[in-house]
């Protein structure tokens, strides 16, 4: 297996796996390793069945249940998919870690391409790390006070009434999806510190006026999209991106309309590792 860095601060190609085989035990912990050092990692050519993307996402952690918006694969629960062409229009197109909504959001999350569009539909990840870095001391010393709501009622707010996801959205309990997270993030397995606020489900700054919130929340939508932070994938069909969701965000650009884009996603909800080490500890 080896990493090939893509960007100083974000990003590798894996080479040298067949990803429709079963992982050692080894080759399962150095892939970790490899997602905590890069943050997203990509691996090309990999015409993978179901059951291997379920097993690859297996290896780091349990499965996701079904999102509560999107349909998932038949007789594959935890496969999400994201399907968009001339009558669905793509709605990943904004800054967002997955999930955020729930107490404990994924840890990571397997994304593999179906179909790509002719031109377009690449996705760009952030490293959280990098922004949370350039920020001066005195905004990282204010910003790590601070907690944030996160909802999924912010995140669909732009759902037309009257369609069938609005409908969904509009049945689920309120409270099993919303959450309250750090600003600040420390990574359970680098210890370095993450912003962890994004534009998609974070509604408030807890404790904030609502005109310092939002005005604090906006800097920080404004910081988090320097290209110094970015790696960006131009899809091919049958790649898999892997990311870790505590310490990147990512946005997948809309520009392929009318043309067809397949994704097929599997949410992993916790770090065994990370679990392991701390029941140890105990
Ligand atoms: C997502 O937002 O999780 C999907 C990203 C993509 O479709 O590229």
């Amino acid at each position: 297996m080896k990493f090939e860095r893509l960007t100083p601060s974000i990003g590798a190609n894996v080479h040298g796996l067949d990803l429709n085989r079963p992982l050692s035990q080894a080759a399962a912990n150095q892939l970790y390793d490899g997602l905590i050092e890069h943050l997203v990692l990509f691996f090309p050519g990999q015409d993978v069945t179901p059951e291997a993307h379920e097993a690859l996402a297996q290896s780091f952690g349990p499965l996701g249940p079904p999102h509560p918006l999107y349909p998932h694969l038949p007789g594959h629960e935890p496969i999400m998919i994201l399907e968009y062409d001339a009558v669905r229009r793509a709605d990943s197109d904004v800054w967002h870690s997955d999930v955020t909504f729930k107490p404990n959001p994924p840890f990571a999350s397997v994304l593999r391409s179906k179909v790509v569009p002719p031109h377009g539909g690449d996705t760009l990840w952030a490293s959280m790390y990098a922004a949370f870095d350039a920020l001066s001391q005195p905004m990282q010393r204010f910003l790590k006070g601070l907690e944030a709501s996160h909802d999924i009622f912010t995140g669909f707010s732009y759902l037309e009434e009257g369609s069938e996801q609005h409908e969904m959205l509009q049945k689920l309990d309120r409270k099993a999806h919303t959450a309250r997270h750090p600003v600040v993030l420390r990574h359970p397995a680098s210890g370095r510190k993450a912003l962890f606020v994004n534009s998609c489900f974070t509604s408030n700054i807890i404790g904030l006026k609502p005109a310092e919130s939002r005005g604090l929340l906006d800097m920080l939508y404004r910081h988090i999209v320097n290209p110094e932070f970015q790696v960006r994938l131009r899809w091919q069909p049958d790649t898999i991106a892997i990311w870790d969701n505590r310490s990147t965000q990512h946005f997948a650009v809309g520009d392929y309309y009318p043309a067809h884009r397949l994704m097929h996603r599997i949410t992993v909800i916790e770090d065994v590792r990370v679990a392991a080490k701390r029941a140890a500890a105990e």
